[in-house]
């Protein structure tokens, strides 16, 4: 049971990050629509806002879900073999931090989609482009976490 749990676990985090990836992208894409002329700016915008909205509902919302449901599911198997103290071991603590870290970006990129939407973002497409790596540093920090399981000392 455990590993296959681990199995849909792996594939949910999978698609979550491929979002948490391109989404930015779109964001920039349209931020950098400014430089262009009428009607095509409207065009490109109306069709990269189509993409963000499902790239959002059906790709990243479910995704994420998925990932903390199957992750949540271990902890609980774990914690049922091994107590609590399975929390307490520095890489679980690492990448629990990671997934807070994940998933207030994640919620920030939904703030964002309402404001990009609305036309009122001030995120420059500089911006999204620089800030497009974080969750890749953050997701390396995790899975070697796991992988690993290193302690200190
Ligand atoms: C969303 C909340 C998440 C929770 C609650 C969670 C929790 C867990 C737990 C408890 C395990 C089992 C660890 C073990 O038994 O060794 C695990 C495995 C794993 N997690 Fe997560 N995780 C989450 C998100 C993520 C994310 C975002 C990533 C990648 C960026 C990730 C990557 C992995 C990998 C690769 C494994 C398998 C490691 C192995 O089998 O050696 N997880 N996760």
């Amino acid at each position: 049971m455990f590993d296959i749990v681990r199995g849909l676990h792996i594939l949910a985090v999978i698609a979550w990050m491929a979002g948490l990836l391109f989404l930015p992208r779109l964001y920039a894409y349209d931020a950098e629509q400014t430089d262009k002329a009428e009607p095509l700016r409207s065009e490109m915008r109306g069709l990269l806002r189509v993409w963000q909205t499902r790239l959002m509902k059906i790709i990243l919302r479910p995704a994420m879900l998925l990932s903390w449901i199957f992750g949540v599911w271990m902890i609980v198997l774990h914690v049922q073999g091994q107590g609590w103290p399975f929390f307490a071991q520095p890489w679980m603590i690492a990448k629990l931090a990671g997934v807070a870290a994940l998933t207030v970006w994640h919620e920030y990129l939904g703030i964002e989609l309402k404001r990009v939407q609305a036309g009122i973002s001030t995120r420059s497409g500089k911006f999204w482009r620089m800030t497009n790596e974080i969750p890749f540093v953050i997701a390396v920090v995790m899975v070697l976490s796991v992988t690993t399981e290193w302690t200190f000392g």
